[in-house]
Order: structure tokens, then C-alpha cells, then sequence
């Protein structure tokens, strides 16, 4: 396998398990050249990309930034916040005046499920999601399973537990689908509220219990309460919240075994996840954010290059 099959990066399920393991290939590379004295390589050289974000974000938008950069790209970044889009633009409209200065891909987070797969019916560039309202963020899914390689030797077989706000969270949909291609087995924890009904059709364990999934898993990912998705309450308050799905260390320390922590960030400290813990020797939390660069440059290079690749 040389190449990715899509030519977008919408969904984990444009991947095959296959074209997965291709990312994390090309993403060992990449890890190898950012911790190298001379973090660059040419292979985007003449290439322009386009970072969209509608949303809010440290993270991703800095991280898919500096995997532009470490690949030699040109880039522009662009915010709704004091763009025209306060005039009233359309997503349509701002895309194609941005696409009309010859950018080559387009990097797009949008508070709106679908706004990526809408766009590629209206433009003709590699497009990647990173990240469309509560729908998916495969790049995040991405670092994240290739922390757990990284961490365990590999991702197949190991046990998965994601810890939070499950109804609200892009994180943990595309987590689910590319563990589950990976071959690892996935638990969902949090109040009932706030879990998506049906979601077990797609083959994971469901429990409001945190101990139950803490003594199951290897692996926690523990999500934050998206307060700014939820229209309604779905909890009491966020201190009963904490009292029964916070993770910390006391109720770490009664589970006999060694767990590793993630958390894809923002943290809410003291909410979702202590800080004796985040900032434990148990947390992988900021490997996640450095893997994060290696696996935007592996994913960039591998759509940029795509054409070329297959022949
Ligand atoms: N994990 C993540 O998507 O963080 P940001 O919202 O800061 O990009």
C-alpha cells in the first residue's frame, strides 16, 4: 500500500485499516525529521495551503500549522472571527475567493456536522477536516491511536475506554471507528444523558459505571464536557458530575493495574480529569500534541502526493 484511496480526509471510514497503518508509517518518519536539529523537508515545496477554522481551536490549528511548515508548504490561515463572514459570506462563497488566490488543499474545522463533506461537492482540492461539530475529527483519532502504538506496540487487541461526553464529542466517533479497524475493543462511559442511543450498533461496550471500564481498559481517553454544544442540561452541576465520572487518583490508585491516561485537550482541570493525574507519569496527554505534527504532515503528504504515488 503507497497510497491513500480518497482524495479527501473527511471520515476514518475513508480509510481502510490498511491506509491507517500507511499514516502511521509515513508519521514515524516525519517524528524522526521534527526531532532532528533541521525539522524540515521540501516535499510541499510549492504547494499552498489553506487553514480554515470557523471554530475555536489551540491545538489542531497550531499543530496542523506546524506540519505545514515542517514540510516546506506555503500556507495561509484564515478565522470567521473578523473575516467577512460577519458581512454574511457564505462558507461557498469564502472558500472559492480563498481557493481563486491558487491554494492547493484546504484545511477545514467548522462548528456545523457535514460542512467538509459539503464542501467537497462544491470544490476540486484535497480537502481535511479537522474537526466538523459533533460528527468527527480524524486527525485527532489518528495521533490518538498512534500514541496507543506507540505506548503498547500496537493498537490491535488492547482495551479502549473513552470517558465523558459521548453525545457531543467528534473525538470519541472517530476514535470508535478507527480503533475498531485497528482491531482494538472500545468501552463507552458516561451518564446515560449523554450517551448517543444505539451507539453499541457499532461494536463497542457501553457503561455509566467508571470503575467497571476503569478495571476493563488499558487505555482511558478521557473527553471534556462540551458545555457549549449541550442546549440543555444533561447533569445536575458540573461538581456532581466530577463526584461520579471525574477520573483522579484516588479512584486510579484503588484499580489494581497500570492504565495510560489521554486526553485530546482542552482539559477541563478539576472537571473531567484531575491534575494529579494529567500531570502524571501515567499521562500520555503531550505525546498526543507532538504526535498530533507528525500525523498532519503524514496525512497532508500523503493527499498532496497522492496522484503521483499511484502511478
Ligand atoms: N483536540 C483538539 O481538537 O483541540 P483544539 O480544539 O484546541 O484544536
Amino acid at each position: 500500500m503507497k497510497a491513500l484511496s480518497h482524495p479527501n480526509l473527511i471520515s476514518i471510514r475513508d480509510l481502510s485499516a490498511q491506509e491507517i497503518e500507511l499514516v502511521f508509517f509515513t508519521a514515524d518518519h516525519f517524528k524522526e525529521v521534527i526531532n532532528r536539529p533541521i525539522k524540515k523537508v521540501p516535499s510541499l515545496r510549492d504547494t499552498t495551503i489553506a487553514n480554515l477554522f470557523f471554530e475555536s481551536s489551540t491545538r489542531t490549528r497550531l499543530s496542523f500549522e506546524l506540519a505545514e511548515k515542517r514540510l516546506s508548504a506555503d500556507v495561509v490561515n484564515f478565522s470567521a472571527s473578523g473575516s467577512s463572514v460577519s458581512k454574511g459570506e457564505t462558507l461557498i462563497d469564502t472558500v472559492r475567493n480563498i481557493l481563486a488566490m491558487k491554494v492547493d488543499m484546504v484545511v477545514m474545522r467548522h462548528p456545523d456536522a457535514g460542512a467538509c463533506q459539503f464542501l467537497t461537492r462544491h470544490i476540486d482540492c484535497p480537502i481535511v477536516n479537522a474537526g466538523d461539530g459533533a460528527h468527527e475529527h480524524p486527525t485527532q483519532a489518528l495521533l490518538d491511536a498512534f500514541s496507543i502504538r506507540e505506548k503498547m506496540g500496537s493498537v490491535q487487541g488492547k482495551r479502549v475506554a473513552i470517558f465523558g461526553d459521548i453525545l457531543h464529542s467528534r473525538v470519541a466517533l472517530s476514535n470508535i471507528f478507527c480503533l475498531k479497524a485497528l482491531g482494538a475493543e472500545v468501552m463507552l462511559c458516561g451518564p446515560a444523558t449523554l450517551m448517543p442511543r444505539g451507539i453499541e450498533e457499532l461494536g463497542v461496550g457501553v457503561t455509566n459505571k467508571v470503575r467497571e471500564a476503569l478495571e476493563w481498559c488499558d487505555v482511558a481517553n478521557v473527553l471534556r464536557i462540551q458545555l457549549e454544544r449541550q442546549q440543555t442540561r444533561y447533569f445536575p452541576s458540573l461538581r456532581e458530575y466530577t463526584r461520579e465520572f471525574g477520573i483522579n487518583r484516588k479512584v486510579l490508585d484503588e484499580i489494581k493495574k497500570e492504565i495510560v491516561i489521554m486526553h485530546p485537550g482542552p482539559i477541563n482541570r478539576g472537571v473531567e480529569l484531575s491534575s494529579d493525574v494529567a500531570d502524571s507519569g501515567r499521562s500520555i496527554i503531550l505525546q498526543q500534541v507532538e504526535n498530533g505534527v507528525a500525523i498532519r504532515m503524514a496525512v497532508l503528504y500523503l493527499l498532496a502526493t497522492r496522484p503521483q504515488l499511484i502511478e
